[in-house]
């Protein structure tokens, strides 16, 4: 059995430039690989001398390979964006609780950011198995159009989904929507009561989302939200990533919205 505390060896294969400062970074076990993720579930990605953060799945390939999209926001993050193939880095994982997406009625992803990367893996299930949803609608908001990560798959996507993106910023060429996701949500046709919502993306963007869902009609208790604290040990034992009752990494970080509508306001340790 793998010691969820030993990162296992994994050598970058492939590197994708998402955007500026995001990639997708495709990891393949120099040994033994680690068990299966499922989507929702984090590992702990080590950059040797450098440190160690929790990242997403951001793609199941099923072969052993671990795919993360990271974006590069202070030392560690940096090293793992820059990671060139060849690279080896360490994993330990899987962490975490999985998005529960109730197959059989309607689907709704809204993700904002790099919050797009842990739902990618739902997205990809849905289209693989589109005969057990009835609809699948995904709303993605980015700060700018070079934000929008993923740009290649978007086609396959609207073409088999309802997509609706939109930025906080335009810019030239740019036609689609500008504003926050929860404008095409206070408006998207809905069957409500028969919808199940998952949102992963910054904190204020998950309430205010929630609470138009909520207005809508969609039960509190179908959306689903993932909650980020700092991590350390990723295996419940330092409490790093307390929030409330909760420790992140083991309770979370996907959680039901009525548990993370309280516990939004409370700051970390
Ligand atoms: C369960 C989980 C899954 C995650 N999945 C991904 C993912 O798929 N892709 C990805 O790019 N990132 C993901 N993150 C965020 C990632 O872990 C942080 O960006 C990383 O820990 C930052 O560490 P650092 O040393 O690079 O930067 P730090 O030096 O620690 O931070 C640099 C700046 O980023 C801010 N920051 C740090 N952590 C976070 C955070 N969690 N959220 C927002 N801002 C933060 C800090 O406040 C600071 O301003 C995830 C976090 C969690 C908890
Ligand atoms: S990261 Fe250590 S308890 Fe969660």
């Amino acid at each position: 059995m793998t010691d969820p505390w030993l990162p296992v060896a994994h050598r970058v294969v492939r590197r994708v430039e998402e955007t500026a400062d995001t990639a997708t970074l495709r990891l393949r076990p120099v040994h033994d690989p680690l068990p299966p993720f499922r989507p929702g579930q984090f590992a702990m990605l080590y950059a040797h001398g450098v440190g160690e953060v929790p990242i997403s799945v951001s793609a199941i390939p099923g072969s052993g390979d671990l795919v993360h999209t990271v974006r590069a926001v202070g030392a560690v993050s940096r090293a793992l964006h820059g990671a060139e193939p060849g690279t080896v880095l360490g994993a330990r994982g899987p962490f975490g609780t999985t998005w529960e997406p109730h197959g059989t009625e309607d689907l709704l992803v809204v993700a904002g950011g790099i919050g797009l990367a842990p739902l990618r893996p739902v997205l990809r299930h849905a289209l693989a198995h589109r005969d057990r949803y009835r609809r699948v609608v995904l709303v993605v908001g980015a700060r700018t159009p070079a934000d929008l990560c993923y740009r290649d798959e978007f086609d396959r996507w609207a073409a088999e989904l309802e997509v609706v993106t939109t930025v906080d910023h335009g810019a030239p060429g740019w036609t689609g929507r500008v504003g926050f996701v929860t404008e095409p949500l206070a408006v998207l046709p809905l069957d409500a009561p028969h919808t199940t919502a998952l949102l992963c993306g910054p904190e204020p963007m998950m309430r205010f989302s929630a609470r138009t869902l909520i207005t809508r009609g969609v039960p509190p208790d179908r959306i689903q939200v993932s909650l980020e604290r700092n991590m350390q040990c990723g295996t419940g034992r330092c409490g790093h990533c307390q929030l409330g009752p909760l420790l992140l990494c083991r309770d979370g970080p996907v959680v039901a919205y009525p548990v993370a509508e309280e516990l939004f306001a409370v700051k970390e340790l």
